[in-house]
């Protein structure tokens, strides 16, 4: 059977570093708060000239680099966000362009901070599917754009950035030894739309709008529902947190990634964390996070990863896969 293997992987970052000191100076806030009840000591604001569009490309760039490949060598662009540049036509398609692509097709997928499981979990349909051979799958935000920076409860919390995976079309025998995704799980409730939203849109204000959370309720959530498709898909594959080498979590807080790899029995050792160098960058938070595993050599070929998000909809999901 054909598997959907990770051939390659690459990360983008805007030049500019936030600390938590220099958000004391535009809210009324503190390091402390921040670090006590988020993890987060930092993140990467974009700049001018600075975009979706441009953080996506480089972060596709180098995954293709990282995998030996050229965009000739791609059929699919999948990207993951909700900040795009232009509310048509898709980042994906205007990625694809900057890649030198005239061949094969790119869209995007809009599920949030979910985004990046959801469109990975696509990208395996496609491929598995015979539609694309080859995908780069990304995940590019610019999340401090649609801030309301006078709003403390908020602005403190995410950064922007990108991340990209390259899949890769490989047979494989059927079982969970073979490299490549083994099973998804992807969930939504949109009955929570309010705790989580962007307060604008094309059709309803015809203005880009801003971020509004009510943390504490998605808070209340987020432990229950991110383990929930974490226990399904270790069911589906008939694995457990003994046979898992890393948890890859959507980074949006500290305690809640604590507190999910708690409830599930993974030790801290296997779960990458990196929310305090970039915040909370939605869709781009697990190819950051991967990035920075895969480069520094904890996530070796042959290792079983999971990957998991929750975020704006309700959406949540997650993803089993080796490396
Ligand atoms: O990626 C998408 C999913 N999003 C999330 O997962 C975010 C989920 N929620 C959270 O991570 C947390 O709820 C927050 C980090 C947003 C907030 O932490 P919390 O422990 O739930 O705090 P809280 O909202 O209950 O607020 C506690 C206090 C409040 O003061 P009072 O009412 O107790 O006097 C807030 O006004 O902290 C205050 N506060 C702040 N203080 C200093 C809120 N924001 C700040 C701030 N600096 N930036």
């Amino acid at each position: 059977m054909i598997r959907s293997v990770v051939r390659g992987f690459g990360a983008a970052l805007p030049k500019r570093v936030m600390t938590n000191r220099e958000m004391e100076e535009v809210v009324d806030t503190t390091d402390e708060w921040i670090v006590q009840r988020t993890g987060i000591h930092q993140r990467y604001i974009a700049g001018e000239g600075e975009t979706t569009v441009t953080l996506g490309t480089a972060a596709a760039k180098a995954a293709l680099e990282n995998a030996g490949l050229t965009a000739d060598d791609i059929d699919l662009v999948l990207v993951a966000t909700s900040t795009p540049d232009n509310t048509f036509p898709a980042t994906a398609v205007d990625i694809q362009n900057r890649l030198g692509m005239t061949h094969g097709y790119a869209f995007d997928m809009q599920a949030v901070c979910t985004g990046f499981v959801y469109a990975m979990a696509t990208a395996d349909l496609h491929i598995r599917g015979g539609l694309a051979k080859r995908a780069l799958v990304i995940g590019a935000e610019t999340f401090s754009r649609i801030l309301d920076w006078n709003d403390r409860t908020t602005c403190v919390l995410f950064g922007d950035g990108a991340g990209a995976l390259v899949l890769e079309a490989q047979e494989g025998e059927g079982t969970i030894a073979d490299r490549g995704i083994l099973t998804s799980r992807l969930r939504s409730d949109g009955s929570h739309k309010e705790k989580l939203f962007v307060d604008g849109g094309p059709s309803s204000t015809g203005t880009v709008g801003h971020l509004r959370m009510e943390g504490r309720e998605v808070f209340k959530h987020a432990v229950g529902m991110i383990t929930d498709v974490i226990e399904g898909a270790f069911e589906a594959t008939g694995t457990t947190a003994d046979d898992l080498d890393w948890l890859v979590p959507h980074q949006a807080n500290r305690r809640i990634i604590d507190g999910s790899a708690k409830k599930l029995g993974i030790p801290s050792e296997k779960v990458v964390v990196t929310v305090d160098l970039h915040g909370n960058t939605s869709a781009a938070s697990i190819p950051l996070a991967l990035s920075v595993a895969c480069a520094d050599g904890r996530i070796k070929k042959g290792d079983l990863v999971m990957l998991e998000a929750m975020g704006g909809g309700f959406t949540w999901g997650a993803l089993l896969v080796r490396w």
